[in-house]
């Protein structure tokens, strides 16, 4: 099999992280790792495969004779780097918001729509972590039962926000755990290093945030029209009505989803969950009996969807009910971006 020259940018992130492991898992066809990074961890030692790989400062020469770079970047730095990679000739798949909406970059979940990457110009986006585990759900059900309408909640841990933020729940639960008894008011020490602020507006230990990313104008935030907007693009659906709410929790690792959603056609629970068993990379963990549902400390780790509480709303004639759980950082970005790049050797497409 033909190896590929590959590259990570971001490769000392949350998302980085997991990407350089499941490289290593699925056994990608590798001739050479670059890993790429910011200035400040260029001579940073991490291991690939038990070799000792040196990260380097990512500049607009990084990319010489490169034939794939994943990105897990912020998304300005995507947006400036991106269109250098391209011109060097290696192919992108990008983690950030920088390109997913552009008409001219497929963004591709490859068990939904995985023709979409035969129209790439050089960059492929991987969707929104909180997007891709929805969308792998609605997808079959919406083949079967056509989607109306889509209600979600989500309840997405820190790391979905980086490293950083993965760091101010832990710094924030030690200064809580070290000042019993506490007094809900006390908010913790910022954790920042480089800032001296939080990453997060508000205290994350003990604490939910009904914010994730920016607002905008209309009310809803950054992160709930990418929800919107991505799930429409993926299923090529613009008819689906849906609305977002984002909450931030106090978990490390993955995102979890309440999805209430209407169909034109009858579907009962048991149809969905005979619908979902089937689908590829999903997982049915639904017996509320024995109290068995998905919860994001079993998932994380972890590379399926899983799917539980699915139940009829009793409030409409054509309604459902269901909780999903996922691995923000595996399925909801490391993962997808590795698929996608595995779909692209697939079709000869690098
Ligand atoms: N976390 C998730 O669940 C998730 C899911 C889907 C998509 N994403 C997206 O993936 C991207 C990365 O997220 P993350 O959670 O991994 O963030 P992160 O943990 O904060 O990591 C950011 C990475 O970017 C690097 N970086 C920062 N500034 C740089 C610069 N000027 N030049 C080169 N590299 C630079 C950092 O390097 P240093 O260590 O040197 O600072 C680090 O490797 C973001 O666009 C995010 O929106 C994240």
């Amino acid at each position: 099999m033909r190896e590929y020259k590959t590259a990570v940018v971001g490769a000392t992130g949350a998302v980085g992280q997991e990407m350089i492991k499941i490289l290593e898992e699925r056994d990608f066809p590798i001739k050479e790792i670059k890993l790429l990074a910011s200035k400040r961890s260029a001579g940073k030692r991490l291991k690939f495969k038990g070799r000792e790989v040196i990260v380097e400062e990512l500049t607009p020469d990084s990319f010489k004779d490169v034939e794939i770079t994943l990105f897990s970047i912020g998304a300005e730095i995507s947006k400036k780097f991106a269109p250098i990679a391209v011109k060097a000739k290696t192919v992108v798949v990008d983690n950030s918001s920088a390109w997913r909406m552009d008409p001219k970059v497929p963004l591709v979940i490859p068990e939904v729509n995985p023709r979409a990457v035969e129209k790439h110009k050089g960059i492929i986006a991987n969707p929104n972590c909180s997007t891709i585990q929805l969308v792998v759900v609605l997808k079959p059900l919406h083949d079967a039962a056509k989607i109306k309408r889509v209600v979600v909640s989500t309840y997405q841990s820190v790391s979905g926000w980086g490293r950083e933020a993965m760091e101010q729940l832990h710094q924030e639960t030690v200064n809580q755990l070290a000042s019993w008894p506490v007094s809900q008011s006390k908010t913790g020490k910022p954790v920042n290093r480089k800032t001296g602020k939080r990453v997060l507006p508000y205290q994350i230990a003990f604490n939910v945030i009904p914010q994730i990313d920016d607002f905008i104008g209309s009310g809803y935030t950054k992160e709930e029209m990418k929800m919107v907007n991505e799930t429409r693009k993926i299923m090529e659906d613009d008819s689906i009505q849906i609305t977002a709410t984002c909450v931030r929790v106090p978990v490390y690792i993955g995102h979890s989803e309440a999805i209430n959603i209407e169909t034109e056609r009858k579907l009962t629970a048991e149809e969905a969950r005979e619908i979902l068993s089937k689908t590829p990379g999903v997982v049915v963990i639904d017996d509320p009996k024995e109290s068995k549902y998905p919860i994001p400390i079993d998932a994380a780790g972890k590379d399926e969807t899983f799917v539980g509480r699915i139940r009829e709303d009793e409030s409409i004639p054509n309604g459902l009910n269901l909780w999903v759980v996922s691995d923000n950082l595996r399925k909801g970005a490391a993962l997808n971006t590795i698929e996608i790049a595995e779909l692209l050797i697939e079709k000869n497409l690098l």
